[in-house]
């Protein structure tokens, strides 16, 4: 008998980013850091998890149809946790199968280019760990499950939950605290918009892991970001409670350009910003000007490609000139290939 669960995890963009680790091991941050889950319809992992005794020993993973290695400590840590929870609910009742015991068989598709550093782990993580806890039958809340998702990716974490979603810093050596949290769910806003501008698809020079430890080990300027990030995260709940978009937006502008800065101050210094990008910056200032105050806010993660989050009601007026100002971009890089618009979910 094959046992099977599937799920879906959609990507989450932060507004205020996590950038440094004060436990490498753990995925336990330097900082809180607030993201926006995008919709489902847009960008997802859909994955499918199943187990049985009749499997050949050894788990796998499936991504795109390509094999993945499962020997890294990080997809370790998530097989380890939810197996000795089901390990438990097992020994609570004899009349369950020993599914803790069986191969694991994890099937996951991307319905967008996985190596475009459109965080793709955080929506990969997310959906394995949801569909082994489905699969496992758990009891657990996604809350808890969060933390099981932040050892496989930092950022997975978030993209247990809908919505607007903080990712808590947490104090204790365990990481027992370091979990998501819902701060409001889509609804609660249902104007929000993000335009992703994919200026570019090819794997990323930098990850994300080997650029944020650099970063932590020889940037100066990354003390300061981390004094200042928890009051700019106070303001942006506070925003996100008000659906205040100018202090959503300013906020989210500030934390980006921060982070960016602390990666040029790496050492070597790490580049994700490229011509386009700051093409795509020009273009924002460009249209708050026009408008007299911030109806477009841009946000760039460990890539060149940017978020533009905006109000329904000004969509006109921020997808519109990016979509007409496009073919600039393409032609001043060479490299544009298109623009997805998306809401939240
Ligand atoms: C710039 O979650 O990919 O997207 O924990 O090492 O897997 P690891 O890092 P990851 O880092 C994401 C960094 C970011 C900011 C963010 O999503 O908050």
């Amino acid at each position: 008998k094959i046992h099977r669960a599937s799920t879906t995890a959609p990507v989450n963009i932060a507004v205020i980013k996590y950038w440094g680790k004060r436990d490498p091991k753990l995925n336990l941050p330097t900082n809180s850091s607030l993201s926006v889950t995008l919709s489902q319809a847009d960008l997802r992992t859909h994955t499918t998890a199943s187990c049985s005794a009749s499997f050949p020993a050894g788990d796998s993973l499936l991504l795109n149809g390509q094999p993945q290695d499962v020997s890294g400590a990080r997809t370790q840590a998530c097989f380890r946790e939810l197996r000795s929870l089901r390990a438990k609910l097992e020994k609570q009742d004899s009349r369950l199968p020993a599914l803790s015991k069986y191969p694991l068989r994890i099937v996951s598709e991307n319905n967008f280019p996985t190596a475009a550093g459109l965080a793709s782990s955080a929506a990969g993580f997310a959906a394995l760990v949801r569909a082994i806890a489905d699969l496992y039958q758990l009891r657990e809340s996604p809350m808890d499950l969060s933390l099981i998702a932040r050892q496989g990716s930092g950022s997975a974490c978030r993209s247990l939950f809908g919505g607007y979603v903080m990712w808590d810093v947490g104090l204790e050596a365990s990481g027992a605290d370091s979990k998501a949290v819902q701060v409001a769910p889509a609804e609660h806003w249902p104007e929000m918009q993000a335009l992703i501008l994919v200026v570019s698809s090819a794997k990323k020079g930098v990850s994300s892991t080997t650029g944020m430890q650099t970063t932590v080990a020889t940037s100066s300027l990354f003390p300061a970001r981390v004094a200042s990030v928890q009051q700019r995260m106070e303001e942006m709940i506070a925003a996100v409670k008000e659906r205040d978009f100018e202090s959503f937006g300013r906020l989210t502008m500030r934390d980006s350009n921060s982070f960016h800065a602390t990666c040029l101050d790496t050492e070597p210094p790490i580049f994700y910003l490229n011509d386009v990008s700051r093409a795509a910056i020009r273009v924002v200032e460009g249209i708050n000007a026009k408008a007299g105050k911030i109806v477009a806010a841009y946000t760039f993660d460990a890539g060149p490609n940017a978020v533009i989050y905006f109000e329904e009601k000004n969509a006109s007026a921020v997808a519109g000139v990016f979509k007409s100002r496009l073919s600039h971009l393409e032609g001043w890089a060479g490299k544009g290939e298109g623009v997805t618009a998306s809401a939240t979910e």
